[in-house]
């Protein structure tokens, strides 16, 4: 029996050889492949400025950094999300003010964001949770009205958008992660966008151990980290951003197959509103509290399917648990839910119909 893993990267042939023709030049570091991939990005996503990184929570970490946020602050983020969305807040000694999210989006609640702000807040990260943008518009008002930053974590959502503009050129910063689960990878990698000059010159110091180069000398002008890509990994990302959007549109595709063919009620296929594009970076389905959804990931196994949670139900996980002590069934009763409910399914551009058609067939038996 052939198993279908819940994500596998792909990585074609013509990925590979830039890879290999980057080791050759014995230019491991960053350098030249890095820009490329710096401008590349920018275009697709329309941003005035790109900064590749080490992964997509030094993107987080490195916004924060820049806007000066730290102890006594307070930054609003999702209950349900990958942790990393509220580990870098507690990273610069800041707190992270969790707010549920929405049932049927999976995405942070814009109604409840206003009554979580106080005098301490200082920053907003919404998620836009497995590719799906969240109101991101309402979010910015909010932000205006307020004074907040915005730090968009779209880890997952390369090439969504809402209302035409692309997500992570909406707020002050926009995160992107290219782990192998997202639908281009460099193994590990990160991009952040901004579109304030300042903050993007910022931005690269911090990333390269707070260098400035000054009268064509090299000078250490901040305490800055080592969050920087090398060169081959830039090279093979860059491979498949030329491909991105053609493969957004087939992982579209398989995702209508999906809405089509699962016709069991016990299980709440994810929507996505008129007004967005979903990468559908994890295709997340919500399964009737009579099920037992552990038991089910086992049954799914042993029919060569690959299925897992989501996303986290932070405010639940042992550290954040310990710190803050919250009743996060009470306090965040969607997180909660889709944390225990929620099953993401595959959906990738390796899959065809006869994959999709094979794995609903299987959840409409439950
Ligand atoms: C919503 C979200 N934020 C942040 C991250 C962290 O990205 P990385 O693994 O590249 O550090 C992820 C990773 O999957 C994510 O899903």
């Amino acid at each position: 029996m052939k198993f279908i893993p819940l994500a596998s990267p792909d990585i074609q042939e013509q990925d590979i050889q830039e890879v290999v023709d980057v080791l050759k030049t014995g230019m491991l570091v960053q350098g030249k492949k890095v820009a490329e991939l710096e401008s590349n990005s920018a275009a697709f996503v329309k941003s005035k400025h790109v900064i590749a990184t080490s992964n997509g929570t030094s993107t987080m970490h490195l916004a924060l950094v820049a806007l000066g946020i730290g102890f006594g602050d307070e930054v609003i983020v999702p209950a349900l999300s990958y942790i990393a969305t509220a580990n870098v807040v507690e990273l610069v000694g800041a707190t992270p003010v969790f707010v549920d999210v929405e049932i049927d989006s999976f995405n942070i609640d814009a109604t409840r964001i206003e009554s979580a702000i106080t005098p301490k807040t200082k920053a907003i990260i919404p998620v836009h949770e497995f590719g799906l943008p969240c109101d991101i518009e309402a979010i910015m008002k909010i932000a205006n009205t307020h004074n907040l930053y915005i730090i968009e974590d779209a880890a997952c959502a390369l090439g969504a958008s809402q209302n035409g503009k692309f997500v992570g050129t909406f707020g002050d910063f926009g995160s992107f992660s290219l782990h192998p689960r997202k639908a281009i990878s460099s193994g590990e990698g990160g991009l952040i966008t901004c579109q304030k000059p300042e903050l993007a010159k910022k931005v690269q110091i911090l990333r390269n151990h707070g260098i400035d180069i000054i009268d064509g000398k090299m000078e250490f002008v901040e305490a800055g980290f080592n969050y920087r890509m090398t060169d081959f990994q830039a090279a093979l990302v860059n491979s498949q951003l030329a491909r991105l959007k053609e493969t957004l549109t087939y992982k579209n595709e398989l995702a209508n197959e999906y809405q089509s063919l699962i016709t069991n009620s016990k299980i709440q296929v994810p929507n996505c509103p008129a007004d967005r594009i979903h990468t559908w970076q994890t295709y997340h389905v919500l399964i009737d509290p009579t099920i037992n959804r552990d038991e089910l990931i086992k049954t799914l196994r042993e029919k060569g399917i690959g299925t897992n949670y989501g996303a986290q139900n932070i405010p639940d996980q042992i550290y954040y648990k310990n710190k803050y002590n919250h009743n996060a069934a009470i306090a965040f009763p969607n997180a909660s839910r889709a944390y225990k409910e929620g099953l993401a399914i595959p959906l990738y551009e390796k899959l065809n119909s006869a994959d999709i058609s094979y794995i609903a067939a299987e959840l409409n038996k439950l």
